[in-house]
């Protein structure tokens, strides 16, 4: 598809939408680490995060908003990470933040300034969301021109945001980008919430207005906010004409070092490419996440890097990639990446070291754990893998249960996650009962 409007490269995007906010009189911040400074949250996974302190009024930031290009890292919906165009585990998130300073109508009009007069966006391709009470922001789009049938109301699910269970959050607005009648499902009453592809959702803006509590209430802030986001990689595909975030520049590339290490072209295969596509994306966490202090480890935030690192090496292999190759990615994502993200240039080396030391723990048991989980498939009756395999597969071949969920679902067989939680329960009430003993020694050899 050519697009009907000029095409920019993400880092043409990431600047263009920087500078506009600059000119606006917003601070650029920088991103802040994947770590966040929040122990509600495990990692960075939005924009706004940084500032949760000035949307609770414990902080004034002088300038009249803020803006930023946070990396981010999301794994809720990890398993169909690949299987389409726009999950992504890692992505950069562009945002402008406001604490009480600029109003609905000024965020509004900012954005529809910046997509239609410096993006350049067609009017008619762009699509409008507001929540369902919300009549002042459906009239403040159509001040801007916004026809009335671009503009649908949807409910919680879809129009109010919140990064976590508690802090800041409130109802939004979304705009989409129509790609095309020829993409979608084809009802005529097909619109931006329907499922299908047609309407891409490329940037939310937050009227940020209360404080999430740990009892589920909604206690009003301060002032009224301003929290937007925009997904860098779903621009790029609507600036570059693309259907899939994978063929935008930045990620294709990405996708290009697969294809050298395993001599599969992109497009050729499903199968392939649905490799290519996770390793692509898993690449760009685990260097970020490691470069930003995190090691692999069975819990936590660890637990996460784990997983993406080994579902990684697991799809090199079907891929037919032998031995350590995500170094490749690494020297890829610090020649894409590494001008906006010093971190990743500084800590290169020790991204590396972890990577190559976790590649190869995980090496060694790959093709044995794949072995014994096949033969416990082929002696499987019914459709329940059992628990103590799966800790088998996780505790002695290294497998997390995630993984061996996903090989099961290929397969139609579900995993005793109960089994399993069992399992893994008596193995941590045995290494309580090992180390008890341990300190019962130490304190007889030293205290008595
Ligand atoms: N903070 C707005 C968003 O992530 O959609």
């Amino acid at each position: 598809m050519a697009a009907d409007y000029p095409t920019m490269k993400t880092a043409e995007i990431r600047s263009a939408y920087l500078n506009f906010f600059e000119s606006k009189g917003c601070k650029l911040y920088p991103s802040s680490s994947l770590v966040p400074d929040d122990p509600s949250l495990l990692l960075a996974n939005a924009g706004m995060n940084q500032f949760k302190e000035f949307y609770q009024g414990k902080k004034v930031m002088k300038e009249i908003g803020a803006c930023s290009c946070q990396k981010c890292v999301r794994t809720n919906d990890i398993d169909i990470i690949g299987a389409d165009g726009r999950h992504a585990s890692f992505f950069e998130m562009l945002g402008n933040f406001a604490f009480g300073g600029v109003t609905k109508e000024q965020a509004c009009t900012w954005a529809y300034e910046l997509i239609t007069e410096v993006f350049k966006l067609p009017k008619d391709r762009l699509y409008f969301t507001v929540f369902t009470e919300d009549d002042e922001t459906e009239s403040v789009w159509r001040s801007l021109g916004v026809p009335a049938d671009h503009i649908t109301r949807l409910g919680e699910d879809d129009n109010f945001w919140a990064a976590g269970p508690t802090g800041p959050c409130g109802p939004c607005s979304e705009i989409y980008f129509d790609l095309g009648e020829e993409v979608g499902c084809g009802c005529p009453d097909c619109a931006p919430g329907c499922d299908c592809d047609r309407f891409l959702e490329f940037w939310n803006l937050v009227f940020t207005q209360y404080d999430g509590q740990e009892d589920g209430t909604l206690a009003p802030l301060p002032t009224k906010n301003i929290d937007t986001g925009m997904g860098l990689e779903r621009m790029a595909a609507i600036m570059q004409g693309v259907q899939s975030n994978y063929e935008t520049d930045v990620m294709r590339d990405l996708i290009s070092v697969g294809e050298r290490l395993s001599g599969k072209s992109y497009k050729e295969n499903a199968e392939s490419d649905l490799s290519l596509r996770i390793i692509a994306d898993h690449s760009r966490s685990v260097t970020f996440m490691i470069a930003d202090g995190i090691l692999p480890s069975n819990e936590g935030r660890g637990y996460v890097l784990r997983r993406l690192l080994r579902r990684a090496v697991m799809h090199a292999h079907k891929l037919g990639i032998e031995g350590a190759f995500l170094s490749n990615y690494v020297d890829a994502i610090v020649r894409l990446m590494g001008h906006v993200y010093p971190e990743v240039v500084d800590n290169r080396e020790l991204v590396e070291r972890v990577i190559l030391s976790e590649e190869e723990r995980f090496g060694v048991t790959l093709r044995q754990g794949q072995a014994y989980l096949a033969d416990a498939l082929e002696k499987l009756e019914g459709t329940v893998l059992d628990g103590a395999t799966a800790f088998t597969l996780h505790d002695t071949y290294g497998f997390p249960v995630e993984i061996t969920e996903e090989i099961c679902a290929d397969a139609n067989i579900t995993v005793d996650k109960e089994g399993f939680e069992a399992c893994m329960d008596q193995q941590r009430e045995r290494a309580r009962a090992a180390t008890k003993d341990d300190a019962e020694a130490a304190w007889s050899t030293y205290g008595g």
